[in-house]
């Protein structure tokens, strides 16, 4: 049975894998190697009902991973950047999937995402590839969405504007986003029991207490996001763009097998990025220009069809607001797609909205994907 090396499952995304692994009765095609970077030697989890051979094995172990026919990693960018060089120096030839992006850009890693690109996966499996990398959450959900445009060639350019969870910044960051809340919430409870206490008095206690010295915002690099929103996601990079922003218009392309960002053939795909106080799912605004006027309902059935967890959501105001928001997307595999309508630009121009969670499609989903495709 092909030896399957886990590392970082004891993560937040690793833990979301594990548990989709379980559901999609993925224990039962591998033998599973566990690894930890720091608790080597200790007893192994059981998932799938499938006890591991060995304790587990320490995770910076090169003869040890070299005993697995398949590596997959949700330990973060650290630790790719730190044993990937050394395993396939050592003249590793298995599979290496990964959630980090350390080696996401490099020539010879494909972005998976099979629904969308499996095209480019078998091209690359066709000629040897080894490195299989899960791609950006807030880009995979957004291909997830509009797949069908971009397979029918439909798609000049897009304009994303996100609406990232703070699960994207890391567990901590969810904690720090419930304890602000939490801190709100106290900070005026009594005022909230009584229905004569004025509005104003209240809003005035929430802003000095999410200015307050004592408010937690660790997590959040000193800013609030209970009650606010923070417009900057990950280091900036040239162009006046976050790296998260950099990130939708080059990894978009490359999944779609296209040129290079910014090159000739290339998809411009860019705007703002920005972090709300959703806990698992991301939202993205998207204006569209099709290449030419295509009618709205043939619109939606290209992007229906596209594959089976994509659902057009009608751009009515009732459901729209029960199914097109975080609350009622989170945990689900399905990607909503809504408020699909032309915009005033012009009849090319198609407005969008679309919800993801971004530990499923985001994140651990495409991986295990892989790992299946692998194993067929
Ligand atoms: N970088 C993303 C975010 C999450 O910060 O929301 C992982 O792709």
């Amino acid at each position: 049975m092909t030896k399957v090396g886990l590392v970082g499952w004891r993560g937040m995304v690793g833990s979301v894998l594990m548990q989709r692994m379980v559901e999609e009765g993925d224990f039962d095609h591998i033998e599973p190697i566990y690894f930890s970077t720091s608790n080597a030697g200790g007893e192994a989890p059981s998932f799938g009902g499938k006890q591991a051979a060995a304790p587990l094995q320490d995770a910076s172990n090169v003869e040890a991973l070299k005993a697995c026919d398949i590596v997959i990693t949700c330990q973060g960018g650290d630790y790719t950047k730190a044993v990937y060089p050394q395993l396939r120096a050592a003249g590793w030839n298995g599979h290496w999937i990964d959630a980090a992006s350390a080696l996401r850009m490099a020539d010879e890693s494909v972005i998976v995402l099979d629904p969308v690109n499996m095209d480019v996966i078998k091209k690359a499996l066709a000629n040897g590839g080894r490195d299989w990398i899960g791609g950006n959450c807030t880009v995979s959900l957004m291909l997830m969405g509009l797949g069908g445009l971009f397979r029918h060639d439909l798609v000049e350019w897009v304009s994303a504007m996100t609406y990232q969870a703070a699960s994207g910044a890391g567990a901590q960051n969810m904690r720090e986003l419930l304890s602000q809340m939490g801190a709100l919430h106290d900070a005026v409870k009594a005022e909230l029991a009584d229905p004569a206490s004025a509005i104003l008095d209240i809003d005035r206690k929430v802003s000095e207490t999410m200015r307050s010295a004592d408010f937690p915002v660790k997590n959040f690099r000193g800013t609030a996001l209970a009650g606010s929103l923070i417009p900057w996601i990950d280091v900036p990079v040239e162009h006046g763009q976050s790296k998260e922003e950099w990130k939708g218009g080059s990894e978009c392309n490359k999944i779609l097998g296209r040129a290079a960002f910014r090159s000739e053939g290339s998809i411009p795909i860019d705007g703002l990025c920005v972090r709300i106080g959703a806990m698992r799912c991301h939202s993205q605004g998207l204006t569209i220009k099709l290449r030419k006027d295509v009618p709205l309902d043939e619109v939606s059935d290209i992007i229906a069809s596209a594959n089976e967890w994509v659902r057009v959501v009608p751009n009515e105001r009732e459901v729209t607001e029960r199914e097109l928001t975080p609350a009622a997307v989170t945990g689900k595999l399905t990607i909503p797609v809504g408020r699909l309508h032309k915009l005033a630009m012009g009849p090319e121009y198609l407005g969008a909205f679309t919800v993801g969670d971004q530990l499923l499609w985001g994140a651990a989903e495409p991986l295990r994907r892989m790992l299946r495709i692998l194993l067929d």
